[in-house]
């Protein structure tokens, strides 16, 4: 089956199990995946189900995918996402967007778990993202032309949208957040950069690094749809501070900013239209 057909595929599947139609799109990174346990009047259909979804492998992560209200707005989580290190080829990690994208969102919010970089980030703390580097050479939108998916060179000036941005910044000011933003660089993983890497990193102009987002960024640029991404820095990045990465204490700060992180998305989502 070609990929046009497996996400055509999964398209018609969804569309046959459920009868909703979300605007809003939300990935659901470290940190705020229990968003998900917070849809009202949800329909969830595990990843497993759905033709030609890849399974989510990683401890943190569960693979779900929620259709429900939040604040009042029709919207669909992917509790769970892909990565470039797990194995999966780009175009799959792309997959879940573009599903939804196929299904009519037109706001995604992505969110994911970032080592910092800028020393004015500290661990805990929320950084909306403002642009990224992809540092991976990777990218979704490669290969055969589907038209569904967006034209084959698109712009991506302002990838992250400006209006969405202005408001998070209310948002955190109202919730008595610093504000804070910064740029993405996007590497493969699974290993955590080398303290040399993180050096040539700050000085090309990255404040945070992580091994999501970008592509699923890409995809969804590519389809049109506007983009809200927020990084939770859940340690400071090698070289920068003494103590060693370790993925427990990426979890251990998910889970201490969770409620935190959940608290502003939620208020961001009462205020989208
Ligand atoms: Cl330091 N690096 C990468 N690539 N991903 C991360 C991270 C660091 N900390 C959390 N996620």
């Amino acid at each position: 089956m070609s990929y046009k057909e497996e996400l055509f595929n999964a398209l018609a599947f969804l569309k046959e199990k459920v009868n909703r139609k979300p605007e809003i799109g939300i990935i659901l990174g470290s940190g705020l995946g229990e968003l998900g346990d917070l849809a009202k009047d949800p329909v969830i259909i595990s990843y497993r189900d759905i033709p030609g979804f890849p399974a989510s492998t990683v401890k943190g992560h569960r693979g779900n995918l929620i259709f429900g209200k939040l604040r009042g707005k029709d919207v669909v989580m992917m509790q769970g996402r892909f990565h470039l290190y797990e194995g999966y080829p780009v175009n799959k990690v792309a997959f879940g967007v573009r599903v939804l994208g196929l299904l009519g969102i037109n706001t995604l919010i992505v969110s994911n778990a970032a080592g910092g970089i800028n020393e004015d980030l500290r661990p805990g703390d929320l950084m909306v993202i403002k642009d990224h580097i992809n540092f991976t050479g990777e990218n979704p939108a490669i290969g055969e032309e589907i038209d569904e998916l967006g034209p084959r060179f698109f712009d991506m000036t302002v990838a992250y949208d400006e209006k969405l941005r202005r408001m998070a910044r209310q948002v955190f000011e109202d919730s008595g957040e610093k504000f804070k933003e910064g740029v993405y660089a996007f590497f493969k993983g699974p290993s955590y950069e080398t303290p040399a890497e993180i050096k040539m990193l700050k000085i090309l102009g990255a404040d945070a690094v992580g091994m999501s987002t970008v592509p699923e960024v890409i995809a969804a640029r590519q389809m049109g749809i506007r983009v809200f991404g927020v990084s939770l820095i859940t340690n400071m990045a090698a070289g920068i501070n003494k103590e060693p990465l370790s993925h427990e204490e990426v979890l251990d700060i998910s889970k201490k900013a969770g409620r935190k992180f959940i608290d502003i998305i939620l208020r961001f989502i009462e205020r989208i239209h």
